[in-house]
């Protein structure tokens, strides 16, 4: 209809002049309307029609009225009224009936899309699991605490008096070195403090508090200006033991820390005592323990020798009980200093501690 549209020229023009003259123009008016809706049209195409042939200001219903029915002459105005109204019923209906046709469709396919299909698999929610260090100290816990000891916690931010005097490591010990310690910067007056180098310092505080028996255990952070590799972190973890008592032996100790090998790594897990020193324990230790993995017959994670390096301990020394007010004669005790990365690397046969830092949920899932 864009070329030679006759619905913009008038009957006269168009040389109609009789009624069957205008019954053939109406009914290709119709057919084209057919044409065009031919195709359900989706919802802008529609639009685009209804202005087309109902649009109020130049759609062909109102082009008709304007150009052929108004002009006409008064023997074709009744038959041209007719047809117009018969188009102008159609028009509209079939538009309505398309309308609906489209609605239907899009209400279907959203009815689709929101379907529910229940043999779909659920929405995962990944559950978390402890952290396998949390998990070593657990176990650690659980292992001393059958056997008599509680569990204590002390300040990661220590004073060097706890951290090292009192544990006697005097100022000029070479563990004190500003190289090995985090000290903190604090206010003019306030004294000095450190990130705690290890766990020991709690020893002192229980002893502060409590007199003899003492048997505790205690779990937690400690910082060292160590260069991360895989076998040191500058913040690690460690398990501090302690018990004093009136009669405890170097006996006590040994089947003490048999009996914790035995439970933590297997009871085919042998041990032996190197000598070593700390300044707050004499006789002082290294705890090795028999390879668990070749049964001490030698392989990579022993170096080949049977026996794997597993923590310092030793007596207490009795220089130690001076700065905690404790009467030395009669008492004895021991202690050690557990490494729970190291120990866990070990338990579950680790390369690289800084696995445990690096938060890839690849790693931490295998520690349910
Ligand atoms: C001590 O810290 C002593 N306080 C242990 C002790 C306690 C001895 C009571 C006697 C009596 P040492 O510096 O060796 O000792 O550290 C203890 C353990 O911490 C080591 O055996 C090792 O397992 C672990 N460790 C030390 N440095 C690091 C580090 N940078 N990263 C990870 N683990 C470390």
């Amino acid at each position: 209809m864009a070329h030679e549209d006759p619905t913009t020229k008038t009957l006269a023009e168009l040389g109609v002049t009789d009624a069957a003259g205008v019954a053939r123009l109406f009914a290709d008016v119709k057919q084209e309307f057919a044409n065009q809706t031919s195709k359900t049209p989706d919802a802008a195409n529609w639009d685009r029609l209804h202005l087309a042939w109902a649009g109020r200001k130049s759609g062909v219903l109102t082009l008709i009225t304007d150009n052929w029915l108004k002009p006409a002459s008064p023997e074709l105005k009744r038959a041209v009224g007719q047809e117009l109204n018969a188009l102008k019923a159609h028009v509209e209906q079939t538009l309505k009936a398309v309308r609906a046709q489209i609605d239907a469709a899009s209400s279907q396919s959203a009815a689709a899309r929101d379907r529910l299909d229940l043999s779909l698999p659920g929405v995962l929610r990944p559950v978390g699991s402890r952290h396998p260090l949390q998990q070593t100290i657990e176990e650690i816990e659980r292992i001393f605490l059958s056997i008599g000891y509680t569990v204590v916690e002390g300040p990661e931010i220590e004073t060097p008096y706890y951290n090292f005097e009192a544990l006697n490591i005097p100022e000029h010990h070479p563990a004190r070195d500003a190289m090995d310690t985090f000290y903190l910067a604090s206010p003019p007056g306030a004294g000095e403090y450190v990130l705690r180098t290890h766990t020991s310092p709690v020893q002192i505080r229980t002893m502060e508090k409590q007199p003899p028996p003492v048997r505790i255990i205690v779990p937690g952070k400690v910082y060292r200006r160590d260069n991360p590799d895989a076998t040191h972190g500058y913040m690690f973890h460690q398990i501090e033991g302690l018990a004093v008592d009136l009669d405890i032996t170097f006996c006590d100790f040994k089947g003490t820390v048999e009996y914790f090998v035995g439970q933590f790594l297997g009871p085919s897990v042998k041990t032996r005592l190197r000598p070593s020193y700390f300044p707050f324990t004499e006789p002082s230790v290294e705890v090795d323990a028999s390879c668990h993995l070749c049964g001490g017959a030698g392989c990579r994670v022993c170096k080949f020798s049977g026996w794997i390096e597993l923590f310092g301990a030793g007596m207490v020394d009795p220089a130690v009980y001076g700065f905690v007010g404790y009467d030395a004669k009669g008492l004895s005790g021991f202690a050690f200093g557990l490494g729970v990365e190291r120990l866990a690397m070990l338990k579950y046969g680790l390369d690289d501690m800084q696995l445990f830092f690096q938060n890839d949920a690849r790693f931490l899932s295998q520690f349910p």
